[in-house]
């Protein structure tokens, strides 16, 4: 019992239980995650004492970097350097705005969306568009070097400068990445990579995470961008998935509803730029286009209107969206009638059923609400609530608005009705779509004079907003 159990205890790996909904360690397995309350989350992961993670990382480091190996000092941040975020553009301009202006060195990037979407396709496009200036690495884990070879055919993209490998153990993938020194990576997906350092089995969430720490790693050490692609599960997560959040520097989702051809790509977390900045895209039959001018794209498209919609005019980044809410009310069958939000927030429309009930009169208790934003967008602000409120209300009495009408603006619990930010920028963007009304906050009409073929019919209290109709 002399020295011998330290060093022991110093090189021996450790077992930490991790939650693969929100990453929170835990020292020994338990049924229910401490951190998120979730059940049967935990799974076994082996951490590498440090030396060995060391040595573990040692093929990049020895490719001679410097920089990497310098033992770090405390430093006066005034004194240090700092990184220009030197941005090269994707190629893709619907992809540059959605990143906060172009890919910036040795940022990790993670795509995530449900499989089918279109997540290969695109980082395909922009791997064969910035190639000229980066000479990229596509790793790819799911398909064959002939699958991706003949997409890449098919869509007629330049492939100068494009080197693929066909590999999921992440040694290999940085064996060869030292060699070829690629200025982007793609991993796709990054639910494939497993380490040799591990034991548990690819795709389990502590193979997942370890992998994409060591591509981050990797990253930041040479100042290779990354793109990590992964695949959302059943529950809306990217598999082993609060914990890449942290890891990457930039989260974008891409999303779309099954049948429809628009695809949005959203940025979830971005060191870099603005959150919800949205990219829009079409997938044709050869591969993604940008919709550059997307505002009109999520109406649904029939000219008389029908009861229960309500076009309204959201922001999403840095420029104002066109989209319809659409909600039907039905008598319900049950004691608890159904409320049922989709591309909005559930408890959101329940507060705003209440508040139409005590400050408008109006009583839908006994019937199911059913709230759904057309073209698979999400409406995360909440200028949607007095659109939502309208639909709901034309529905309930089978009346459709007026024709060219929109709404925007929050309702509040007293049933007073909010100003939102850039109420003159949205007001300007129905009028260029030619709609003839706008039901907005007071606050938010123009005070001066008003924009050429729009009326605009200021509201105060939700009971104004109803009377207006
Ligand atoms: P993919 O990029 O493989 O999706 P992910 O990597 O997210 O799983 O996209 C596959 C879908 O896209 C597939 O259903 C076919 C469709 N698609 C087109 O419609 N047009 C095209 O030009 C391409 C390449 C794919
Ligand atoms: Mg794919």
């Amino acid at each position: 019992m002399s020295k011998a159990p330290a060093t022991a205890k110093a090189g021996r790996a450790r077992t930490a239980y991790v939650c693969a909904e929100c990453g929170t360690d835990h020292g020994k397995w338990q049924g229910q995650c401490a951190g998120c309350g979730a059940w049967n989350t935990l799974s076994e992961f082996v951490i590498e004492p440090a030396a060995k993670a060391a040595a573990g990382g040692g093929a990049t480091r020895r490719a001679g970097w410097a920089g990497a190996v310098e033992a770090p000092k405390v430093t006066a941040l005034k004194d240090v350097r700092h990184m220009e975020d030197a941005r090269v553009s994707t190629g893709i301009g619907e992809l540059d705005r959605v990143l906060g202006g172009g890919l910036v060195e040795g940022a990790v990037v993670l795509v995530g969306g449900d499989p089918g979407i279109g997540k290969s396709t695109l980082l395909l496009q922009a791997v064969a568009r910035m190639a000229a200036t980066l000479p990229a690495l596509y790793v790819t884990g799911e398909e064959s070097l002939g699958q991706v070879a003949g997409r890449a055919a098919r869509l007629d993209l330049p492939l100068d400068g494009v080197h693929a490998l066909a590999e999921t153990g992440v040694e290999t993938i940085l064996e060869h990445a030292a060699a070829m020194r690629p200025k982007l990576i793609v991993a796709d997906s990054v639910q494939t990579l497993w380490t040799e350092s591990l034991t548990a089995a690819p795709g389990s969430v502590s193979q997942v995470r370890e992998s994409a720490a060591r591509l981050v790693r990797y990253a930041k050490e040479t100042g290779t961008a990354v793109f990590l692609v992964g695949h959302v599960t059943k529950e809306g997560g990217i598999a082993g998935p609060r914990v890449l959040e942290h890891m990457v520097d930039a989260v974008l989702y891409f999303e779309g509803e099954s049948g429809s051809r628009f695809r949005v790509l959203r940025a979830f977390k971005n060191r870099f730029g603005a959150v919800n900045e949205l990219g829009v895209f079409a997938m044709g039959d050869k591969g993604l286009k940008e919709v550059p001018n997307p505002s009109a794209i999520f109406l649904s498209g029939g000219s008389t209107q029908q009861p229960g919609s309500c076009v309204m005019v959201t922001r999403e980044g840095t420029r104002p969206l066109l989209v319809e809410v659409q909600a039907l009310v039905d008598s319900s069958p049950l004691s608890n009638p159904r409320r049922v939000a989709v591309g909005l927030e559930g408890n959101r429309l329940a507060m705003l059923l209440a508040v139409l009930h005590r400050h408008g009169g109006v009583l839908v208790g006994d019937q199911d609400v059913f709230v759904n934003v057309v073209g698979g967008i999400r409406v995360q602000e909440t200028a949607a609530d007095l659109p939502v409120l309208l639909a709901v209300l034309s529905s309930l009495r089978d009346a459709p608005l007026p024709e060219k009408t929109i709404a925007f603006g929050e309702v509040g619990l007293s049933g007073e009705i909010r100003p939102v930010p850039n109420g003159e920028e949205r007001l300007r963007e129905a009028a260029t779509h030619g709609f003839k009304r706008a039901i907005v906050p007071r606050a938010n009409a123009p005070k001066s004079g008003a924009l050429k073929g729009l009326e605009v019919i200021a509201v105060e209290r939700l009971a104004d907003a109803i009377d207006a109709l």
